[in-house]
């Protein structure tokens, strides 16, 4: 059986894509084989071990094409270990953590689809400007305003780090 692993990714203004080469750094430097790659870009999961998928959340839930992911490729994921993450602003709220078991809930879709061997939630980023839709830019801009969410990168990259070396054990 092939020992590669598969970590990808759906993002709508790019921070999760750190966070997906993150994992993949991590499980590589633990000796795994990995390719590091966008859902639109996967097109067969037959040659891998094990997958971690991750998405960007909008609108409390994770984008619809990694949701349409899952849900296309339900049945091979069921027979590998499969692991999910989210990127999302909640956490990066002041007091971001107490927040966690709410944001844990965006999964729950995904979860109803495939049941992960491991779920990560990580702060991602605000960049205003690349938010693709000008109405929710201005909601973005008001949140910013009255003090909801701070622009900026908020990625925990120790958090990254730690989550990807307590996966490795359980995708081999
Ligand atoms: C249109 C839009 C809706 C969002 N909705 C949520 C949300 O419901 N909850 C949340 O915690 N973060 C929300 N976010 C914040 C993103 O999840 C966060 O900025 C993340 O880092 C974006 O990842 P990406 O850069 O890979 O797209 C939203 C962002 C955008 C642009």
């Amino acid at each position: 059986m092939s020992t590669k692993i598969l970590v990808t990714y759906a993002t709508c203004t790019g921070s999760t894509v750190g966070v997906a080469e993150a994992i993949g750094k991590t499980l590589s430097e633990g000796g795994l084989t990995v390719d590091v790659l966008p859902m639109k870009e996967v097109k067969n999961l037959s040659q891998y071990r094990a997958v971690v998928a991750g998405s960007a959340i909008q609108g409390k839930q994770w984008l619809p094409e990694a949701v349409d992911f899952v849900r296309a490729n339900r049945a091979e994921l069921s027979r590998k270990p499969f692991a999910a993450f989210l990127v999302c602003m909640t956490l990066a709220m002041k007091n971001g953590e107490n927040y966690r078991p709410f944001v844990v809930e965006f999964l729950a879709p995904v979860r109803a689809l495939v049941r992960p061997v491991s779920e990560g939630q990580f702060a991602g980023v605000l960049n205003i400007s690349k938010v693709p839709s000008f109405s929710e830019r201005i909601k973005f801009r008001l949140s910013v305003l009255f003090g909801v969410w701070t622009e900026g990168d908020h990625r925990d990259w120790k958090a990254i780090r730690s989550w990807a070396e307590s996966l490795a054990p359980r995708l081999v």
